[in-house]
């Protein structure tokens, strides 16, 4: 048996796939991802694909991008790990001082942990502390968005809004106030208000993903809302707790999403792109506000009693500070405007498929709905997967992407080159008129 078939064997016989129906998965064989050059993905066979969704949002500059790899060899070659209770390594403190740089102004204070999960988790249990500090122990409630998406820890999906993933789970999730309107903006600020008016003397803090709910299906919101509830979030004495998970590190055409309208959430959470896409680390960022309110004598008990055994690991900050030295070497941010441009051009043509049904982008991420009458505004049957099938006639031309629902999610690294783009975009228009109009 080659060694292939052996890893396809073992991964068919013991791994159990995340977000995966394992019954269908078998069914089919295993494409085994073993190499990789910049934007590409280099299966076992030496097939390549373009990596349209960045290794599942995270990659950034590309594979074996030199500057990344290199950081974490020199760091190997030192100490791989050492923990952040009561000492502290090199690569955290750089990377802590170059994170608070770069965030908006106001925010102080990083808090590592290790995914996006668990940042979220520290921002959420970090908020209800500080509430309680300040002698407010009534503000423990959250009001988060229909269709947000912050992780699957049980305190992420208690301010999750995406039913087919959360609803399972409601008996051991907390309660929280969701805002049903993110499609248009003036419901969702009126409905906002309200609930905040009604009740923000027992909420704690208000957690979305600023312009991009990602995981719920690329859903863009309009221009200015976001100022509009930081104004709100000041106005009831409610902490902004902005998830950049997805959209943060250049996603959205900007470092942070929050800088489309210039503002300072409370809490800004990073994780997925932090490092390029290699390897696990997230951070929860805040004000000196918050991080004095913990300050007292340790018999006080006001310190955050919350950690992972990897926080702040030596390996991820050596590959995130290089992350960021990218940015900062080779001007990304910059050189994104003319890509965005052409992705917004070529994303115009999938309006003359007749089972498109809408396109949203902002900057490099996008989200492109099927359905099966448009005029009529009739949905596929789920049994149709027609989301999946696309992906996969889109990987035999060389694409690798993956499907929320009947939602196309285009996402690539952002050192992608322009004719790269085209590449995705066009080959997934392929894809997409193959599936789709084949019957008619
Ligand atoms: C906005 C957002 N927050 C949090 C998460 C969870 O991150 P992780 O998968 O690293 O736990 C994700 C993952 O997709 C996300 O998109």
């Amino acid at each position: 048996m080659s060694s292939n078939s052996k890893i396809k064997e073992y991964d068919l016989e013991y791994i159990w796939h995340p977000f995966t129906q394992m019954k269908e998965y078998k069914e089919e064989e295993p494409i085994v991802i073993e190499d990789s050059d910049g934007v590409y993905l280099i299966d076992s066979e030496g097939n390549k694909y373009i990596d349209g969704i960045s290794s599942l949002w995270v990659n950034i500059h590309g594979h074996k991008a030199e500057k990344i790899n290199n950081a974490i060899k020199k760091q190997v070659d030192k100490i791989a790990h050492s923990t952040l209770l009561g000492v502290t390594n090199p690569a955290a403190s750089i990377l802590a001082k170059k994170l608070i740089d770069l965030s908006p102004a106001g925010l102080k204070k990083v808090f590592y942990s290790g995914d996006g999960a668990s940042a979220v988790e520290v921002g959420l249990k970090m908020a209800f502390q500080y509430w309680l500090l300040k002698g407010k122990p009534n503000k423990n409630k959250f009001v988060c968005l229909k269709d947000g998406y912050h992780g699957d820890t049980l305190g992420a999906v208690s301010v999750g809004g995406i039913d087919l993933f959360h609803s399972t789970f409601k008996p051991l999730l907390f309660e929280s106030f969701k805002i049903n309107s993110y499609d248009s903006t003036e419901k969702m600020i009126n409905e906002l208000e309200i609930v905040l008016k009604d009740n923000h003397e027992k909420i704690a803090g208000f957690i979305l993903e600023p312009y991009v709910q990602a995981a719920g299906g690329m859903k863009v919101a309009d221009d200015g809302y976001l100022s509009r509830v930081r104004s709100l979030c000041d106005k009831y004495d409610v902490l902004l707790i902005l998830d950049e998970v997805a959209t943060g590190f250049g996603r959205t055409g900007k470092m942070f999403a929050c800088e489309h309208d210039a503002i300072t959430p409370d809490m800004l959470i990073l994780g997925k792109g932090l490092t390029g896409g290699y390897l696990p680390l997230s951070a929860t960022i805040t004000t000196n506000e918050i991080f004095e309110t913990f300050l007292g004598d340790y018999e006080e008990l006001k310190a955050f009693f919350h950690g992972h055994s990897y926080s702040g690991n030596p390996l991820s900050c050596a590959a995130a500070i290089a992350n960021i030295e990218i940015f900062e070497e080779e001007k990304t941010l910059e050189g994104l405007k003319e890509k965005i441009a052409t992705f917004e051009d070529e994303l115009k043509e999938f309006k003359g498929l007749s089972n498109v049904a809408s396109i949203r982008n902002k900057g490099l991420m996008a989200g492109i709905d099927l359905k099966l009458n448009v005029d009529e505004d009739i949905s596929y049957s789920i049994k149709e997967r027609i989301g999946k099938k696309v992906c996969e006639n889109a990987m035999k031309d060389g694409v690798l992407i993956r499907p929320l629902g009947d939602t196309i999610v285009l996402m690539p690294p952002i050192s992608i080159k322009t004719d790269e783009l085209k590449k995705l975009t066009r080959t997934v228009y392929k894809s997409i008129k193959e599936i789709t109009e084949k019957d008619d």
